[in-house]
């Protein structure tokens, strides 16, 4: 550590959050032990800023110069408005694992709202709407439409599907599978996101009322992920185009729940649907540098 923390790192009694409220900082990211609020929170480190760190297991959090750890969670309302007292901005990473998590992430946003945060950034999924493929981008335009309606100033960055994830999709047999057809997909690095995510809350006011899509650099078949893969790995793997009804059949024997299989599966049939191919140029206009590519990614 650099520098004495406001609040040790991450010890704080729960019963002094609200009255230790002014001294913690004014920056909060939730998600903080995820890969996309760890990697934003290190950002914002390095260039010295306090940060309220709020996390489901404080124990798990990153341990960070001047970083406040605080316990919250979505499902807790009170607990999230005690968490989020004194708070200015706050980068709010979405949390897509539960059945509840609509209810539970508009939950959260009232709470913002009641404890007085000014600007919420929110972690979004790209092509969100009311009618999106993808099954969950329904819920995060739900939450968007909430977050605008909140009467806090906001930021929406929708996020395009993890170029982190794009590598790690073959299976066993060497199979990237799913009933994407002949659909294009513009993923991201989630370091690009957490950069750009970095770069709106260093100066939130400049940001204020804006949509960002954070893309890759290019949209990719899967016939060009599996020829990518293959160079990277020596191995040959191949893309299956499957019917929707196979997709569905193979995930759910894996015992995931069904509003898991139908989000996993409406992932591909929404990029079929040309709905994740559009490339944009925001990350490069938020980080200044161009986003990484899958090549760069696998290390070719
Ligand atoms: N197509 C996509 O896959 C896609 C695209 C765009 C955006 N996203 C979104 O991006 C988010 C962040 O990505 P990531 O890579 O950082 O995911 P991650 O590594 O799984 O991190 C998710 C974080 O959210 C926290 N969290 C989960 N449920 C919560 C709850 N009910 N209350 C409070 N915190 C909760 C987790 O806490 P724990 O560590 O305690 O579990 C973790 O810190 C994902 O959740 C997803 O919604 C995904």
């Amino acid at each position: 550590m650099t520098e004495a923390p406001a609040l040790a790192d991450g010890a704080l009694p729960d019963g002094a959050r609200s009255a230790a409220a002014p001294a913690l900082p004014e920056l909060a990211i939730t998600g903080a032990t995820g890969t996309v609020g760890r990697l934003t929170a290190e950002e914002l480190a390095r260039g010295g800023a306090a940060l309220r760190l709020l996390a489901r297991d404080s124990a798990r959090a990153p341990q960070l110069p001047r970083a406040a750890i605080m316990a919250c969670t979505y499902c807790d309302d009170e607990l999230a408005r005690a968490a989020l007292v004194g708070v200015r901005t706050l980068l709010m990473v979405s949390a897509d694992e539960e059945p509840q998590w609509l209810e539970q992430q508009l939950g959260f946003v009232a709470a913002a709202v009641d404890a007085g945060v000014e600007h919420i950034v929110y972690l979004s999924t790209q092509g969100a709407s009311a009618t999106s493929t993808f099954t969950f981008g329904r819920s995060h335009f739900a939450t968007e439409e909430a977050i605008r309606a909140s009467g806090m100033a906001w930021t929406i960055l929708r996020s395009a599907f993890p170029l982190d994830l794009v590598a790690l999709l073959p299976g066993a047999d060497d199979t990237v599978q799913g009933p994407a057809g002949e659909g294009r997909v513009a993923a991201v690095a989630k370091l690009d996101v957490a950069r750009a995510a970095a770069a709106v809350l260093r100066d939130p006011a400049a940001h204020a009322g804006r949509t960002y899509e954070l893309t890759g650099p290019r949209a990719l078949s899967f016939h060009e992920i599996a020829a990518t893969l293959t160079a990277a790995t020596g191995r040959r793997i191949r893309y299956l185009d499957e019917t929707v009804e196979e997709g569905r059949r193979w995930r759910a024997a894996t015992g995931a729940s069904e509003m898991r299989v139908e989000a996993w599966v409406s992932t591909y049939t929404a990029i079929a649907a040309g709905e994740n191919e559009h490339v944009s140029g925001d990350v490069e206009l938020l980080t200044g540098r161009p986003p990484v590519a899958l090549e760069e990614l696998v290390g070719l």
